[in-house]
């Protein structure tokens, strides 16, 4: 029978940077400047959900993004299929009668559909979850047999910071040295149990899609800022071993300080940046300002916030009492729809998935 349809269906969440990745040594590749860390989110808050399937009837790859077609024709999508399609092994399913070789990989044609549990446009990383779920989805689908930092090192080529989404948990994205990115990797510092009584707060300060797009806005910064060196050559190193000792021992003080100086570093090497750019705006500075006068008032962090590409803010508390008393300040201080531009609030816990 010449009909068949195999498929495979996975769902993987988005992570957010502590420590963050922001510029390129090899942008075909996508292999970083630096070492970054990163903490999974809750997938029933922010997540992707990709069905894969095969079947001889296939006559292109295609793909469809929260129910509209999207191109595959993409240096990335291409890097990852290609890597998938040379790991590929035989599946066989007697009772559906479907025999797929090694071979047939290289002909068949795969079709993906997508969907996000997030407005995709809300400036929200959604392309970390995204490339994740696809390789990972397509990697079940061919039955690839490796491991997930092996398969981090293909996500990583679709978007650098998809490698960490393969994990839960806190998660390092190493650099590596390797001129062919084999040793830039993912691996899962502590898995998502460890640290269970934080909870993740995001503020959606604007639904816009961001201005400019990381790939442009990095290699910008590389090219132009100064102060990019200093971060990547001395700064970062040493953050990310405070920062997995932090993690280690559950400290929120060091935590906290250390997430909310390397967003700071982060949008202060944006705004080094020839033409320089600006991912915050007026309300995520509010934020950042209450967050800090909250903190000093308290004497001891009680909450941690980054930024990435754009405006809406990651708060980090320490435990769910301190979670519900930031949410009550933060409805009171920049209520949903008001003169602020907030629009909403997604409240998660960070785990892992798969
Ligand atoms: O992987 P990209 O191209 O979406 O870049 C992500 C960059 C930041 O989100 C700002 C930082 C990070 O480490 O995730």
């Amino acid at each position: 029978a010449e009909n068949w349809v195999f498929t495979v269906t996975a769902q993987t969440p988005t992570n957010i940077a502590v420590i963050k990745y922001w510029g390129k040594r090899d942008e075909d590749l996508i292999l970083p400047i630096n070492d970054s860390i990163s903490v999974t989110l809750d997938p029933d808050h922010l997540c992707t959900t990709t069905s894969v399937a095969v079947s001889p009837d296939f006559t292109h790859d295609r793909m469809w993004l929260n129910g509209k077609e999207v191109s595959l024709s993409g240096g990335r999508y291409q890097n990852c299929l290609r890597e998938l399609r040379s790991r590929a092994s035989d599946v066989e399913d007697e009772k559906k009668g479907i025999k797929i070789t090694k071979k047939d990989w290289e002909k068949l044609h795969v079709h993906v559909v997508s969907y996000n549990n997030f407005p995709t446009a809300a400036g929200l990383a959604s392309s970390a979850a995204g490339l994740a779920c696809l390789v990972f989805s397509l990697a079940k689908l061919m039955n690839v047999k490796e491991d997930h930092s092996r398969l981090s090192a293909i996500a990583r080529q679709g978007s650098g910071s998809a490698c960490r989404s393969l994990y839960g948990g806190f998660v390092k994205w190493i650099m590596g040295k390797e001129e062919n990115g084999s040793d830039s990797i993912a691996v899962q510092l502590t898995d998502e149990k460890h640290w269970d009584d934080l909870v993740i707060i995001i503020a959606v300060v604007s639904s816009k899609q961001k201005e400019t797009s990381s790939t442009s806005g990095m290699r910008d910064t590389v090219e132009t800022s100064m102060l990019v060196e200093h971060r990547a050559k001395e700064v970062v190193p040493k953050r990310i071993i405070q920062m997995e000792e932090a993690i280690k021992n559950r400290d929120f003080p060091a935590f906290a300080r250390l997430t909310c100086a390397d967003s700071n570093q982060f949008h202060a090497v944006c705004l080094d940046t020839l033409p320089p750019i600006f991912y915050m705006n007026d309300t995520s500075h509010r934020i950042i300002s209450y967050v800090e006068k909250w903190n000093r008032f308290e004497g001891t962090p009680q909450v941690a916030y980054t930024f990435d590409a754009g405006p809406n803010a990651v708060l980090i508390s320490h435990n769910r009492k301190a979670a519900a008393q930031l949410l009550q300040r933060l409805l009171f201080f920049f209520p949903p729809q008001s003169d602020t531009d907030l629009s909403s609030y997604v409240i998660g816990d960070k785990t892992i998935l798969q």
